[in-house]
């Protein structure tokens, strides 16, 4: 991949057109077929001492940090570890309690941020072992940290994180999978992760292929006063950053909420002028997103959802193709992306370099 926008108009979009090529990328020459699991050498994480993880916690920035949500859900998910994520700037802040039976993962695209690299470095002070999920081939965070992986989304320009986040979700998918391999993950459920993993180059695509439609859909976005982004548990991540990225992008005010929480707040805040995204995946909480919609409904608010099919409830469906539960967050992230890019765009805003705003923070 280069610098050149090769017939793009914007770093923005060619980043999220090359997500089918990226994400190959990220998995090439790591699966391991015949054991159903991958390998990731750099982790430098013998079987043993991945066994002895009694708990994993992800550590990052922005896009990173969100993603590094999706990370903690699959490595519950998948490997049965106690893991969760939180931003590295509050992390470092507040004296956390260093666990020695924990294993810390700081993520981040350019490897530079410096409060992940604080984080890091403050961790490593007190003895505990931390790993990096970074873009950036021999960046700071990838040289602090004790060994991690890197993601391959090649270089990423546009301030705002697309390729790189959707590799990052993906590289985190195959550490959920190490780490459940290693533990009681079956083959069986190992061998349906490895063959979703594999169909999703081509899915991103037919997502992406969909742009059209999802253009369409961003005109509403961009006359709104602000928008709700909704999900629920593998959906929540999914939201939070789709709804960040439109803000980063566009400016369009938007908040994220567990579509469970809607209830006790921000369901005030619907009205017509307000639309929301709700990130519905077929999976056993269908009919709790179905009863959020219904709510919303109720309250005349309009409704965008990303769904695997048409939801009635909402006026307008962005369907994205089925793969296994687990990898939802993946694929339903990426036409979030374009939403945010195609309100941008109807608004003429500068999409590669938002106001305000820096592709990586180095300094406190
Ligand atoms: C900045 C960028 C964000 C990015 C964050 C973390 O705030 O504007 O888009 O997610 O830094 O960057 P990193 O390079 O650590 O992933």
């Amino acid at each position: 991949e280069s610098y050149d926008l090769g017939g793009h108009d914007t770093y923005m979009h060619k980043e999220i057109a090359e997500q089918p090529e990226a994400v190959d990328r990220v998995l090439r020459g790591r699966i391991d077929d015949r054991f159903a699991t991958v390998h990731l050498g750099g982790l430098g994480l013998d079987a043993r001492e991945a066994r002895a993880v009694r708990r994993v916690k992800i550590l990052g920035c922005g896009s990173a940090y969100y993603s590094g949500q999706i990370g903690a859900q699959l490595i519950e998910e998948l490997a049965r570890i106690p893991a969760d994520a939180e931003p590295a700037s509050e992390f470092r802040y507040r004296n956390p309690v260093v666990d020695p039976d924990a294993l810390y993962i700081a993520v981040s695209q350019s490897g530079e941020t410096y409060d992940t690299l604080a984080a890091v470095q403050e961790l490593k002070r007190k003895g505990a072992k931390v790993l990096g999920v970074v873009n950036v081939v021999g960046s700071a965070i990838a040289r602090e940290t004790d060994g991690g992986m890197y993601v391959h989304a090649g270089p990423e320009v546009c301030v705002v994180s697309t390729k790189c986040f959707t590799n990052t979700a993906v590289a985190f998918a195959l550490l959920a999978l190490y780490l459940g391999r290693v533990r009681d993950l079956s083959v069986a459920d190992g061998r349906r992760i490895v063959d979703g993993l594999r169909r999703l180059p081509e899915q991103i695509q037919q997502v992406l292929d969909g742009e059209a439609a999802i253009a369409e859909a961003a005109r509403e976005f961009a006359s709104a006063r602000s928008a709700m982004f909704v999900g629920r548990v593998r959906g929540y991540p999914v939201a939070r950053e789709a709804a960040q990225k439109l803000k980063e992008v566009s400016y369009v005010h938007a908040e994220a909420y567990p579509a469970s929480e809607l209830k006790h707040g921000p369901l005030a805040l619907i009205e017509p002028e307000v639309p929301t995204v709700a990130v519905v995946p077929d999976d056993e909480l269908l009919e709790k997103n179905r009863a959020t919609l219904e709510e919303i409904k109720a309250r005349k608010g309009r409704i965008v959802a990303v769904a695997h099919r048409e939801q009635e409830r909402a006026d307008r469906t962005i369907v994205v193709p089925k793969n296994e539960p687990e990898l939802d967050p993946v694929l339903m992230g990426v036409p979030l992306q374009l939403l945010a890019y195609h309100t941008a765009l109807e608004l003429g805003r500068d999409i590669d370099k938002p106001r305000n705003l820096a592709k990586s923070v180095t300094v406190e």
